[in-house]
């Protein structure tokens, strides 16, 4: 008898936006509903979880200094989920594409012919610029953006260099904001250069806090929830007194 191979589901990455449920796109949630199994983030909320009430939750969520599970086990697990389930979305804050780890997911997937379809969201960047009103780009100001982290393979730690960007947004930077500020300080960036951080973005708890890059070389301190750090010139806080448009 002829073994035969495995009949899999179809795998969606869906950007479940910054945090708040409101904040996944119409398609994300219309998936959520549909789908038999659910793989998500740790910083996905309950909220977001209860758009998919028909679904099996699994965390696989990954936050620092916390137990995670390895990426090599979220690929396998993947696998497994789709040999035994139609619908299977693996959930990601923010955009599935922007420090997600998607591409290890997706040779995976690939690897064994599983169908895959993504489904962006917004990206933490977006909804921070939304929330304190702060555009990444302003005429005259502002022209380039670069999103960026510090956390990477061990292997290339030591190699990295500060984006030359006009708008800088640092994803996984709070412990790092004190290499950050040096960095971009002997680099020759102005010590008075503004700076935005935006903690649990979108969420009842959100703060905002505004600095210059002076500061930011003294750290953020301790943080509990995800912080986002926007750093340019385009970060300056509005003056808001009456001014005549143009
Ligand atoms: C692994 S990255 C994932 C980024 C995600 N794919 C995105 O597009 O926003 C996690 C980092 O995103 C940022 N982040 C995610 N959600 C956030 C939130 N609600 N508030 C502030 N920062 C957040 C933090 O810098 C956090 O360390």
């Amino acid at each position: 008898m002829s073994q035969s191979t495995p009949r899999y589901g179809k795998v969606y990455l869906v950007g479940a936006g910054p945090g708040a449920a409101d904040l996944i796109t119409v398609r994300g949630a219309r998936i959520l509903a549909q789908a038999d199994v659910v793989l998500h983030d740790a910083l996905v909320t309950e909220d977001l979880l209860a758009l998919a009430p028909q679904a099996e939750k699994i965390s696989v969520g990954k936050r620092s200094g916390q137990r995670s599970t390895a990426q090599l086990a979220i690929n396998q697990l993947l696998v497994d989920c789709a040999a035994h389930h139609r619908t299977v979305v693996r959930l990601k804050g923010g955009d599935p594409m922007l420090f997600g780890r998607a591409d290890e997911e997706l040779q995976t997937l690939e690897a064994h012919g599983i169908a895959v379809e993504i489904v962006p969201g917004i990206t933490t960047a977006f909804a921070a610029a939304a929330a304190t009103q702060q555009p990444l780009t302003k005429r005259g100001v502002a022209r380039s953006v670069a999103f960026f982290t510090s956390a990477t393979a061990p292997q290339h730690a030591d190699e990295l260099a500060m984006p030359d960007s006009d708008t800088l947004i640092q994803y996984m930077g709070g412990r790092e904001a004190i290499a950050t500020a040096k960095k971009l300080i002997a680099q020759g960036r102005s010590l008075e250069l503004p700076v935005v951080i935006v903690e649990n973005c979108s969420l009842p708890d959100q703060t905002v806090t505004r600095m210059r890059l002076r500061d930011l070389e003294h750290g953020l301190g301790e943080r509990q929830g995800p912080v986002l750090v926007m750093i340019g010139d385009a970060m300056a806080a509005r003056d808001t007194t009456d001014k005549k448009e143009d």
